[in-house]
């Protein structure tokens, strides 16, 4: 008898009922024909561990990693890429035949991909950055944009010491700006990043002054509920050219299904919709 297992793939979290990433792989499956599953499985962190070594027994070929996983699956893993390590946290796990576990970040990437699709005309080498926030989304954030060729990166967050952490781990190019002074480096700034969760749905709004925005500033929020957070609205009046998050979250997860069911999907306004729906 030939093996004829269907590859399954999911997504572990905790909680996990609010994810996008099933319904995303779904649209994927389907629009590709692929025998295939991706399954939300809502995993504690005392069982992290044991669940991941015992998926690929069951047939599965890897899985996406989220909150509160994404730093923990790092101990776990056989194999970690130069780019995870960077960042100190995973989102994308490959099984490999031979048992052991890979583990990616594709956060990155998938920041990188939706602000060029989103604004084609922004070139990483024109100018300074601001990033809000120095939590994990920062940390993927600032890697991708240092790799880019951004020249210079203002980081503000709330807990100063956290900014200085990542300021410490990437080099010079990061300059931390106190959270009270952060709108007075918004006019310097080419391009605008919220990683905070302020502005989302149920959260305070984002209170950096944006006052001195610059029409040719590309500003984009990793928040997508709102899809149009107040940052994005305000930047629009101020003619900038905004990107919204919810690309983001539909980039990072192209190459986890290319290395799973071995088609590299095409993230359109089909894609989108299927997200959201
Ligand atoms: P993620 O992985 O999404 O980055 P995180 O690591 O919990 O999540 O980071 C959340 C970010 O939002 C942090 O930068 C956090 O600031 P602190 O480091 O000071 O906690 C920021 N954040 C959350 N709530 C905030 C608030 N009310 N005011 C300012 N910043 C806030």
């Amino acid at each position: 008898m030939t093996n004829t297992r269907i590859p399954l793939a999911g997504v572990i979290g905790h909680p996990i009922a609010h994810s996008k990433s099933p319904r995303l792989h779904g649209h994927w499956l389907k629009t590709y024909g692929i025998a295939g599953h991706y399954i939300p499985m809502d995993v504690a962190p005392q069982d992290l561990e044991t669940v991941l070594r015992t998926l690929p027994k069951a047939g599965f070929v890897g899985v996406n990693v989220t909150v509160p996983h994404k730093e923990a699956v790092m101990a776990i893993a056989d194999q970690i890429t130069d780019r995870a390590t960077l960042i100190g946290a995973a989102n994308t796990l490959i099984f490999r035949e031979d048992g052991k576990i890979h583990a990616d970040n594709t956060d990155g990437y998938g920041f990188m991909e939706n602000l060029h699709s989103g604004a084609p005309d922004w070139d990483p080498k024109s100018g300074p950055a601001l990033v809000l926030g120095a939590g994990g989304a920062a940390r993927a954030v600032i890697s991708a944009l240092l790799e880019a060729g951004v020249p210079e990166i203002f980081l503000s967050n709330r807990t100063r010491l956290r900014a200085e952490k990542l300021r410490d781990d990437f080099g010079k190019r990061v300059q931390v700006i106190d959270w009270v002074q952060a709108g007075n480096v918004v006019e310097d700034a080419d391009l605008v990043v919220n990683t905070t969760s302020l502005g989302m749905v149920g959260n305070s709004e984002l209170r950096v002054p944006m006052d001195g925005l610059k029409p040719s500033a590309v500003v984009t929020d990793l928040v997508y509920a709102p899809l149009k957070t107040k940052l994005l609205l305000t930047a629009e009046e101020a003619g900038c050219t905004t990107v919204d998050g919810l690309g983001m979250l539909l980039h990072q997860a192209v190459p986890g299904f290319e290395r799973w069911f071995g088609e590299r999907p095409t993230v359109d306004s089909a894609t989108r919709a299927a997200a959201l729906r």
